[in-house]
């Protein structure tokens, strides 16, 4: 058979191209896990830019998933707002937490501001030392030619104490952390965790007293540059304790941002560069290319696949007419991978001209308040593998979480080589 014959029947056995476009819904929960994800929405790419799908998990909406439309949506907060609903699906109407990356200014902005600090250069250049011992320690307990779970031992660990770090967390109690994102983002779609909807709202609760305990101690201290301190000093935010879900929902925004994202990205380059021998040949012939690396792992797996606008009027894009009310969904992970705007965007290289020049931590007001951390971490996470390790062997297929929202994985048994 020739390629495109052979292309042509792998079409035709894959639904992302024989499913009519009409019923096209890439935001069906599964899609990440089986594998089909990508092609969904490079079909979308190619045929429908900005596609209607009659039947979301909220209702209907939009799919935006060429490059330059995210971004102009991105970039115009007056007309698609972020107030309450930022996923495909809406929020649970009987919890429904509040924090700044779902609202608009001038919420948003008083509240990102106050925050801020905690993750600028300044700060992070403060404490980079003390992740690299934290990342060498980690990286030198790990077993060296057995089977073990990356996922666990490494991405959670790690993510888990940079977020204890940046919130001042007592360090013995630092597993509650990931456990309280994933029971935040636990649903039918995630998989993440089995709670039920009561279950889930007193593990809430728990968590929102834990840190209501740690902000009053805080209040009571001199400012510092942790997430609580920074909350309770400032004159914008220091009432919010006394609004249980605002409160809860701006700390839980900030555990959640930084964990389930980072946490794929130092997976997922694991896999990019087992995969790819030859990228791996390269960066170990000039570490200089580490910096660009981290940018192309993060543009390759976008962990955050989407975020959802609502149109505040009426608005044409990209030749389609959007009505006020309507959900518009902006697919990062799409958009990551327009030929029009990435070269040759399906491969992994990590030598990229403009390896920045992708839409992973999304654009405008929103765009991710910890971009310079994440790269931080997994820098500083690379350089230190480079000096250990000359190989990390996958060793079967990762198991990939179950979410339209967050493209992640649960599991990825690996093997070292010194
Ligand atoms: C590879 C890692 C990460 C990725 C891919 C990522 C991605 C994103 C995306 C796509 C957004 C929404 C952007 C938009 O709507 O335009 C966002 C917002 C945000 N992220 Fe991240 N993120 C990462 C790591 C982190 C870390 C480490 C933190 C904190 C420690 C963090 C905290 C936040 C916060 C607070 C927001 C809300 C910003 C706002 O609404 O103004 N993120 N992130």
């Amino acid at each position: 058979m020739t390629d495109t014959l052979m292309d042509r029947t792998a079409e035709v056995s894959n639904p992302a191209w024989s499913t009519p476009l009409e019923t096209l819904d890439p935001s069906e929960g599964t899609l990440w896990r089986r594998g089909l994800l990508l092609d969904y929405l490079k079909r979308l790419r190619q045929e429908d830019p900005v596609h209607w799908s009659p039947t979301g998990p909220s209702g209907p909406y939009w799919s935006v998933t060429k490059f330059n439309d995210i971004v102009a949506i991105d970039s115009n907060h007056r007309d698609f707002s972020s107030d309450r609903d930022i996923t495909v699906g809406d929020q649970p109407a009987e919890f429904a937490i509040r924090n700044f990356i779902a609202a608009d200014p001038p919420v948003h902005d008083v509240q990102r501001k106050s925050v801020t600090p905690a993750v600028a250069p300044e700060r992070l250049g403060h404490i980079e030392q003390l992740m690299r011992e934290r990342t060498a320690a980690v990286l030198d307990a790990l077993p060296i030619g057995e089977p073990f779970d990356w996922v666990d031992k490494v991405s959670i660990e790690l993510t888990t104490q940079f977020l204890a770090t940046l919130f001042d967390f007592p360090w013995e109690d630092r597993r509650l952390l990931p456990y309280w994102s994933d029971v935040t983002t636990a649903s039918e779609q995630t998989g993440n965790t089995t709670v039920d909807a009561a279950e889930r709202e007193r593990i809430m609760m728990e968590c929102h007293d834990y840190f209501a305990a740690l902000w009053r101690e805080r209040a009571a201290q001199p400012p510092r540059f942790d997430f609580l301190s920074l909350l309770a000093h400032n004159e914008g935010t220091r009432d919010m304790i006394n609004d249980p879900l605002e409160f809860l929902g701006n700390i839980m925004l900030l555990v959640v941002g930084g964990n389930d994202t980072t946490r794929n990205s130092m997976t997922g380059g694991v896999l990019f560069f087992d995969q790819n021998p030859g990228e791996l040949a390269k960066l170990k012939a000039d570490p200089e290319l580490v910096a660009g690396a981290v940018s192309e792992i993060i543009r390759y797996q976008s962990p955050v696949a989407h975020m959802r606008r609502t149109a505040l009027r009426d608005v044409e894009v990209g030749g389609k007419q959007i009505k006020k009310g309507e959900r518009v969904v902006m697919w990062y992970v799409s958009g990551n991978r327009d030929p029009d705007v990435v070269p040759r965007p399906d491969e992994f290289l990590i030598d990229r001209e403009r390896p920045r020049h992708h839409v992973a931590f999304g654009f405008g007001i929103h765009r991710c308040m910890g971009n310079r951390a994440a790269e931080l971490q997994l820098r500083v996470l690379w350089e230190e593998i480079l000096k250990r390790f000359s190989r990390i062997e996958v060793i079967g297929e990762p198991e990939r979480a179950l979410s339209n929202f967050i493209l992640g994985y649960h599991h990825l048994t690996v093997k070292l080589h010194t």
